[in-house]
C-alpha cells in the first residue's frame, strides 16, 4: 500500500528525510512516487516520477529542494493507471496533497468541480481533494479551515496530508481508515507526518498514532507546535510511544534481500514467540472460535483450525475477511472471533472486525504490529513476536501466527521447541537443494501444491508464496481432491509439490502423487526423513525429486519445517527468474484499500 512522508522544519534541508523515509516506505509495495515542497522562494515545487525512489532521485536531481516544509508519497495505484501523472502529490492552485486510501465518491465531487470550472490532469480519486481544498480557498477560506470543509465532503479510506503555498507554515493531516503516525525530530528541529513508524525509524524517538477521524494541525512560527483534533474538531491528545523500528529493522544485516533475512529469521522467532508468549483462550466462555483473516493470514487460521480442534475439541470456522464482512454473519456470545493480521492494517480484516464489534461481541486481534489500527481497535491483542517485516510476502510473521495459534491450545511444555527451532535451522541449511529444486520448477506453465491434514493449509501457502513471487500460476488443493477435476490439467509441463511428511496422512497422499505421476506430472516431494526408507518405485522414477526434511517426533509439529521449506522454495524460484521478491508487482504488504 502507498506511503506518507512529510515534514515541517526549522530549518530547509528537508530532502534528505523525505527521500530517505520514502525509501523505508518501499516495503509497503508502490508503483510510482513524487514529492512536492515550498521552496525558500515560497513557490510550491512538485517532482513525480512511476518506478522506484531512485527514478524519483533521477528527476529530482536539478532542485535544490530547500525549504521548510515537503510531502512525499509512493503510490499503489487504485483509480488510474501507472503514469507519472497520477503520481501524487496532486496540487491546485498552490495545494499539494497526498492521499493513502480511496476517495469513494470522487466521480460525484468531480463532476461538481468540473462544472465550478476546475480542470484535471489526472484520473486518480486523489485529485479531487486537492481540487476541493483550493476551491475553498478560492472562495476566501483559510487553508485551515477549508482543509476541514473538503475532508468533511470525501468519504472513503483515507490518510491524507496537504500544504499550501499561501500558509508555509502549516502541515495539516488526517486519518481515516489508513494510518497515520507522528513525531518529533530528538532536537525538535522538524515535526513529520507519515505512514507509519518505519518511514520515522531513524527520525524520532517517540511516535504517535492518530486514531480514526483525527486531525493535526502542525505549525510553525519560533518553534514547532502542533495539536490533535478529533472527529469533531476538538482538540484531543494521543499517547506518545517509543518509536520500537530500529536501524536493524529496516536494514538488510548482510543478506541479499529483507525477505531472505526474514526467512532466516524463523528459527529466532519461534524461540522469541515461545518465550514472550502468556496469553490464554478462556474455552470454558467460548464453546466455538471464528478465525478471520486474509491470504498468509487466513492460511494460519486454517492451519491452526487443525490444531486447535484438535487439542481443545472445539469447533474453529475460518473465514476470508472480505466475504465474511458481507454475508451478515451469524454470530454469537460463545463463539470467539480471532482476527490474525501481520500489518494490522488491511482493511478487509479490520471492517470485519468492526462488523463484529457493531453487534456488541468482543474482538480478539493476533497482529504483529502492535500500534496498528486492528490492535487498537480489539478488545483483546495477542502480539505476534516476528518483528517488523519489511519484505511484501509475509514469510516470519507466518511462523510467528501458527507458533502463537499452537500456543493458545497446548501446553507449552508439551512443546518440543528447541526441536522445533533446530529443525527449522536444519531446513535453513539445506538452501541449496531449494535452489536445485527451484531451477527446475522455474521453467513450469503453472503448478500444484497438494497436501492432506495440516499439510494442506501448507499447501496453500506454498502456492501463494510461489505465486506471489514467481507470477507463475500455482494452486493449492487438498491432495484427495487433485482426482476430483484438477487432475485434468496435469502434463508433462505441470510441477506439483506435494506436502507428505510422515504422518498418518503420507500413504494417502503418496496415492494421490502416484495418480499424478501416471499422467506425466512431475512431482516434487517435500517429506521427512521418516519416510527414508521409501519402498516405491516412487523415488527412481525420473519425474520425481525427494527433499527431505527433519522429522520431528511430536508429527503436529512438523510444518515448521515444511513452512520454512516452501517459503525458500518460492524464493529461489523468484530469485532464479530476476525479480525483485522484496517487492514482487502489483502487491502491497498492507492492502489498505479494499
Ligand atoms: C502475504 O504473503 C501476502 N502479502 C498477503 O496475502 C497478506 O498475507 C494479506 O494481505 C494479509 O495481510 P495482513 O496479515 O497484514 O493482514
Ligand atoms: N487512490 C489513490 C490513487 O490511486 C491512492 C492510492 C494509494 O493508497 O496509494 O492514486
Amino acid at each position: 500500500m502507498c506511503g506518507i512522508i512529510s515534514v515541517l522544519s526549522l530549518k530547509t534541508k528537508i530532502a534528505n528525510c523525505l527521500f530517505s523515509s520514502l525509501e523505508r516506505l518501499e516495503y509497503r509495495g508502490y508503483d510510482s512516487a513524487g514529492i512536492a515542497y515550498i521552496g525558500i522562494d515560497a513557490k510550491l515545487h512538485r517532482v513525480r516520477s512511476i518506478g522506484t525512489i531512485d527514478n524519483l532521485k533521477r528527476a529530482a536531481r536539478e532542485l535544490s529542494i530547500e525549504g521548510y516544509i515537503g510531502v512525499g508519497h509512493t503510490r499503489w495505484a487504485t483509480h488510474g493507471k501507472v503514469t507519472e501523472v497520477n503520481a501524487h502529490p496532486h496540487i491546485c492552485k498552490g495545494v499539494a496533497i497526498v492521499h493513502n486510501g480511496i476517495v469513494e465518491n470522487y466521480q460525484e465531487l468531480k463532476k461538481e468541480l468540473l462544472k465550478s470550472g476546475y480542470t484535471f490532469e489526472s484520473e486518480t480519486d486523489t485529485e479531487v481533494i486537492a481540487k476541493l481544498v483550493a476551491s475553498y480557498i478560492d472562495n476566501g477560506i483559510d487553508f485551515q479551515s477549508a482543509f476541514k470543509h473538503a475532508i468533511s465532503e470525501i468519504s472513503g479510506t483515507f490518510a491524507i496530508v496537504a500544504i499550501y503555498e499561501g500558509a508555509p507554515h502549516l502541515l495539516l493531516g488526517v486519518k481515516k481508515g489508513s494510518p497515520m503516525a507522528i513525531g518529533f525530530s530528538k532536537d525538535n528541529q522538524n515535526f513529520y507526518i507519515a505512514s507509519d513508524a518505519v518511514a520515522l525509524s531513524t527520525l524520532v524517538e517517540n511516535v504517535t498514532y492518530l486514531e480514526e477521524g483525527d486531525f493535526v494541525i502542525a505549525e510553525k512560527r519560533d518553534t514547532l507546535t502542533y495539536k490533535v483534533l478529533d472527529n469533531l474538531w476538538s482538540e484531543t491528545s494521543r499517547k506518545s510511544v517509543p518509536n520500537r523500528v530500529s536501524l536493524h529493522d529496516v536494514e538488510k544485516n548482510g543478506y541479499e534481500t529483507f525477505m531472505l533475512k526474514e526467512i532466516f529469521e524463523e528459527p529466532k522467532v519461534i524461540r522469541l514467540t515461545f518465550d514472550k508468549f502468556e496469553y490464554n483462550l478462556n474455552t470454558s466462555k467460548h464453546k466455538s472460535i471464528s478465525i478471520i483473516a486474509c491470504g498468509t493470514s487466513y492460511y494460519a487460521g486454517l492451519l491452526a483450525k487443525y490444531w486447535v480442534e484438535e487439542a481443545l475439541k472445539i469447533r474453529v470456522d475460518v473465514e476470508i475477511a472480505s466475504e465474511f464482512r458481507y454475508r451478515d454473519p451469524l454470530l454469537s456470545a460463545d463463539t470467539a472471533c480471532i482476527f490474525i493480521s501481520q500489518s494490522g492494517e488491511t482493511i478487509d480484516t479490520l471492517s470485519a472486525l468492526r462488523l463484529v464489534k457493531s453487534r456488541g461481541y468482543k474482538v480478539i486481534a493476533l497482529v504483529n504490529v502492535e500500534s496498528s489500527s486492528i490492535a487498537r481497535e480489539a478488545d483483546f491483542v495477542i502480539k505476534t513476536e516476528a518483528g517488523i517485516e519489511i519484505g511484501v510476502a509475509s514469510t516470519k510473521a507466518f511462523v510467528a501466527q501458527i507458533l502463537s495459534m499452537l500456543m493458545l491450545c497446548t501446553d507449552r511444555n508439551s512443546l518440543a521447541i528447541t526441536e522445533i527451532e533446530t529443525s527449522v535451522r536444519t531446513v535453513l541449511n539445506m538452501e541449496k537443494k531449494f535452489i536445485d529444486a527451484a531451477r527446475k520448477i522455474m521453467s513450469s506453465n503453472s503448478l500444484f501444491y497438494i497436501g492432506r491434514g495440516p499439510s494442506y493449509p501448507v499447501a496453500l501457502e506454498g502456492a501463494l508464496k510461489m505465486k506471489e513471487l514467481s507470477y507463475i500460476p500455482a494452486e493449492g488443493y487438498p491432495a484427495g481432491e487433485i482426482k476430483h477435476g484438477p487432475i485434468a490439467i496435469v502434463d508433462e509441463d505441470v510441477y506439483t509439490v506435494v506436502i507428505a511428511p510422515l504422518d498418518k496422512y503420507f500413504e494417502k497422499t503418496i496415492s494421490n502423487a502416484q495418480e499424478i505421476l501416471a499422467r506425466n506430472g512431475k512431482i516434487l516431494l517435500l517429506t521427512t526423513e521418516g519416510a527414508k526408507n521409501l519402498s516405491y518405485d516412487f523415488r527412481e522414477n525420473e519425474n520425481v525429486d525427494c527433499i527431505f526434511l527433519p522429522q520431528l517426533s511430536n508429527p503436529v509439529h512438523q510444518p515448521f519445517c515444511l513452512v520454512t521449506a516452501i517459503h525458500l522454495l518460492a524464493y529461489h524460484t523468484s530469485k532464479l527468474m530476476g525479480y525483485d521478491v522484496d517487492k514482487p508487482r502489483n502487491l502491497a504488504k498492507s492492502v489498505t484499500v479494499e
